[in-house]
């Protein structure tokens, strides 16, 4: 089992990451928060197949949970949703000393989190992230949030867990899509923590495709360790966290165009493409860098729609990205491994070239 601590001045907390079995997970639980009763929020999927034990227990060591399940589509995180979850909270007479206990992967992580931040004006919540990506990622640093007239993530608030439980137990029964959608996101920590991770993972691209047990470990320490270090040192965005959202401008739009018919992860990976395209473009990388910087998120196989968007359409989508000032798109780019650029300011022009290199090199 590896310990990491997240400092933020709001809250400090714990994330456990290794391979626990379900009895441990509520064991965590039940010794790290103190709670009157538990909402336990989980995903559909991962329900039909560790619900009924972690229901037990839950049950055997809580006295009585309540368990609401979601449906974990992009569509699905709307306020909709949400207004479904407070209903139940209120029906159930749920009060502050209830603890929200989040069980799925990024879509359950998000909206179970802003729920848990408005709720009451703010309860316990525990992350037990059961996608790579949600475990590398989402469950980690408090962004919370829905989609909202189209546009990912627009409503949301920050709002720090209690406590993050990761078992790789719960990843033998991810489909390749979402191993896939994982990797996205394990990609980008390869640009920001730098060569020796990049070319890491450079290496060992098939061996995290297969779960092997030794190498995800690692990835996930990686991963978990740069995340949890940037959280403590900018909680809310305000410099270094935002390297974090690295690819994702492009992500958030190709994501929104395609109607999420793309993963997460698999856009991530995309709009690192993009934006390392744009970096060239803005004489930030040379054409070597460019090359050698690309082969990562090569490695990934993309649909062939990827290509058939409108630029000034993607670019519309991009206007309202959270990263924008003053009406001006900011990026966050590339300037070498381990070296990222933040706030970067680009005109359309430059974003027109680099999206029509982009369409060549998807199309090839
Ligand atoms: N808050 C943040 O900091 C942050 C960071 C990155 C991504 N995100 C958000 O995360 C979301 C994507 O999360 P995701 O990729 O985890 O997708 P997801 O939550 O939609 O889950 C993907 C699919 O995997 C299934 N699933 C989950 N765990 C499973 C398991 N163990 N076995 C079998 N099936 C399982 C789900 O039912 C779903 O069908 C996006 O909405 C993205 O915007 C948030």
């Amino acid at each position: 089992m590896k310990t990491y601590h997240v400092r933020t001045s709001s809250k400090k907390y714990t994330v456990h990451s290794g391979s626990f079995g379900i009895k441990e997970i509520v064991h965590l639980v039940t010794q790290n928060l103190k709670c009157d009763r538990f909402f336990v929020l989980i995903d559909k999927n991962v329900n039909k197949i560790y619900g009924t034990e972690i229901q037990k227990e839950f049950n055997r060591q809580t006295g009585e949970s309540y368990f609401f399940q979601m449906t974990s589509l992009e569509k699905q995180k709307s306020y909709s949703t949400i207004q479904k979850i407070y209903d139940e909270l209120a029906k159930q007479n749920f009060g502050r000393d209830a603890g929200m206990i989040l069980i799925g992967g990024g879509v359950v992580g998000d909206i179970g989190g802003f729920v848990a931040s408005t709720y009451m004006r703010g309860i316990k919540c525990v992350h037990i992230p059961t996608t790579i990506l949600a475990a590398v990622d989402s469950s980690i640093g408090g962004k919370t949030g829905y989609n909202f007239r189209n546009t990912k993530n627009l409503i949301g608030s920050f709002y720090q867990p209690d406590l993050v439980i990761t078992s790789t137990e719960f990843f033998s029964s991810l489909s390749p899509k979402e191993i896939d959608s994982g990797i996205g996101e394990i990609i980008k920590y390869g640009y920001l923590s730098g060569k020796k991770f990049y070319e890491y993972l450079l290496s060992n691209y098939n061996s995290i495709h297969s779960l092997d047990k030794r190498v995800i470990e690692y990835v996930l320490q990686e991963c978990i360790s740069f995340k949890t270090s940037v959280v403590s040192d900018d909680e809310r965005e305000g410099g270094i966290r935002k390297v974090l959202n690295f690819g994702h401008t492009f992500a958030h739009a190709f994501e929104s165009y395609y109607q999420y018919k793309i993963s997460h992860g698999k856009a991530v990976a995309a709009g690192i493409l993009a934006a390392n395209i744009l970096s060239h473009k803005k004489g930030i990388i040379t054409t070597n860098q460019l090359n050698s910087f690309q082969k990562l998120p090569a490695m990934m196989k993309f649909p062939k729609f990827l290509q058939e968007f409108d630029s000034t359409d993607l670019t519309r989508r991009m206007d309202l990205d959270k990263k924008n000032k003053s009406g001006k798109l900011n990026f966050v780019l590339l300037k070498d491994l381990g070296e990222l650029l933040i706030d970067v300011n680009v005109n359309k022009n430059e974003l027109n070239s680099a999206l029509n290199e982009f369409k060549r090199l998807i199309s090839v």
